[in-house]
């Protein structure tokens, strides 16, 4: 393939990944966003393979690097379960990360290109900042795997004096970083080079270490950012101008969807990168769990009294949560849906922007299921609304309905907006027991007058529901 025909192929292929960008901001267009991206990897793909700058023989060795790649994506896309996304989102961005310090280090090693002057500045610097970020990258999404798989607690590790500890890297680095510019030869650039990366894989490791549970979420979102910038560095190092472009894509888009998330949580970003919130996470886990034990009486419901709720209201809001992807009890969810409209009640949905475990989970689910997407709400558009609604039917849910949260001042996730489901006539609440949710504090909405329990696995107690409503 000739320079110009891959330098075409590289601009298509930004032009996709920016119409898939677009395409994933509505549930209605996402198909088509993903099927963009997918067209346009693609394209990168073999425009980077077939492109002027792969010799003949190194096209077998990448050929089966991406054989091998490629299966193992494959294999852990389908064995992942939807709940387990974030996991594996850390995952990938961990190897992102670890790709752009390999790059680093091999663009340092390489003496094909010979840099003098100015330009030898310029690219040793894309080396230093592309390995910084790529190892910052690297060990913070490491953790960040282990503590959303529970491997690693999710309590933040608040080392004393943790800034000053963080400003003395910062300088160190630098410092280190001046070093490296100013070395004479390769051997002596080399020692600046680890050092400043064994301080970035450390710092890491502490940035995410100090974040607690509940913020683990923008953390994601942040490192998926940061994997963005690892990408581009690796761009500028490699003289490929289509990483350099989607790494920044990346980067920004995650760093706006960071931004998004922190609103939502109503949490301010700088004091996430700092940690030390949502230590209340890990109650249910660690056994420290004051906040999350019951503090009062609950009045459950039949599923068959559930129904009976339902067929005598006229609006009815529905609010999922991560229990009903764990029951799997989108399609119930649908077919009662359907029941209850073709019986003139006004159903719809209420979507918080953290429901579940990762931006978007309840509306892929609920498109999975063929809800209608004009009945599917976000928060603000259907927060009103409660008070003029007859049933809200809580499937799963518990953080993102907390009361608490706007009337308790010392509670962990105080100040988060929340879903006031409480407001409407009636609440039912669907989950097997008393648990807490994510952030593992109790939820005073299960105890007030208007609320039922209807406890139970969300699929088989919707069941019922449905059978009831049917009968
Ligand atoms: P949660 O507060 O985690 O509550 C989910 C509830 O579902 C639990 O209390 C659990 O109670 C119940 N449940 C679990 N399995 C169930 C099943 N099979 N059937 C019925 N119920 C079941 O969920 P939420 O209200 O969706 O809030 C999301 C939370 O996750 C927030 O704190 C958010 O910050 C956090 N988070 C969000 C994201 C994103 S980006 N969305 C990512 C990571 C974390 P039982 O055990 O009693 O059944």
């Amino acid at each position: 393939m000739s320079q110009s025909l891959a330098t075409v192929a590289y601009l298509g292929a930004a032009i996709l990944f920016i119409l898939s960008l677009g395409g994933l901001s509505n549930p209605e267009t996402s198909r088509r966003g993903n099927l963009f991206g997918m067209v346009g990897m693609a394209l990168a793909v073999l425009a980077a393979v077939f492109g002027p700058r792969v010799s003949s023989g190194g096209i077998a060795w990448i050929v089966v690097a991406l054989v091998i790649g490629g299966g193992i994506g494959l294999y852990a896309a389908k064995v992942v379960k939807m709940t387990q996304m974030p996991e594996l989102v850390a995952l990938m961005h961990s190897l992102v990360g670890l790709a752009a310090c390999l790059v680093g280090f091999a663009s340092y090693v390489d003496t094909s290109i010979q840099y003098q002057g100015a330009e030898k500045v310029i690219h040793e610097v894309e080396i230093y900042v592309g390995i910084l970020i790529g190892a910052v990258t690297f060990s913070g999404s490491l953790v960040a795997f282990g503590k959303l798989n529970g491997k690693i607690g999710g309590k933040p590790l608040l080392l004393p004096g943790r800034h000053w500890l963080n400003l003395a890297a910062l300088l160190i680095v630098v410092w280190f970083g001046r070093q490296f510019i100013h070395a004479d030869t390769v051997g002596v650039g080399m020692l600046s080079l680890l050092v400043m990366t064994v301080i970035a894989l450390l710092f890491g490791v502490h940035m995410v270490m100090a974040i607690g549970g509940a913020d683990m979420p923008v953390v994601v979102s942040m490192l998926n950012s940061y994997s963005g910038w690892a990408a581009a560095a690796t761009g500028f190092m490699l003289s490929n101008d289509l990483l350099i472009v989607t790494g920044a894509l990346v980067g920004s888009s995650g760093a706006i969807l960071s931004y998004i998330m922190c609103q939502a949580m109503n949490r301010n970003f700088i004091s996430v990168i700092a940690g030390g919130f949502g230590s209340g996470a890990p109650a249910k886990k660690s056994g420290d769990a004051a906040a999350a034990e019951p503090q009062g009486e609950v009045t459950p419901i039949t599923a068959a009294d559930t129904a009976e709720l339902l067929r005598d209201a006229k609006s009815v809001v529905i609010v999922p949560g991560y229990g009903m992807a764990v029951a799997q009890a989108q399609h119930t969810v649908n077919e009662i849906t359907r029941t209850l409209r073709a019986k003139g009640v006004n159903v719809r949905f209420a979507i918080h922007p953290v429901a579940g475990r990762m931006p978007g989970h309840m509306n892929v689910l609920l498109a999975e299921a063929k809800v209608p997407y004009d009945i599917v709400m976000e928060m603000d558009e259907i927060n009103e609304d409660f008070p003029d609604t007859d049933v809200a039917m809580v499937i799963g849910a518990n953080d993102i309905v907390n009361p608490a949260a706007q009337d308790d001042p010392t509670s962990p996730i105080a100040g988060m907006p929340v879903l006031e489901v409480w407001k409407a006539r009636h609440s039912v609440v669907m989950k097997r027991s008393m648990a807490s949710g994510y952030a593992g504090v109790d939820n005073p909405l299960f105890y007030k007058e208007n609320n039922r329990m209807l406890f139970g696995d969300a699929k088989k107690m919707l069941d019922e529901v449905l059978a009831a409503l049917k009968a």
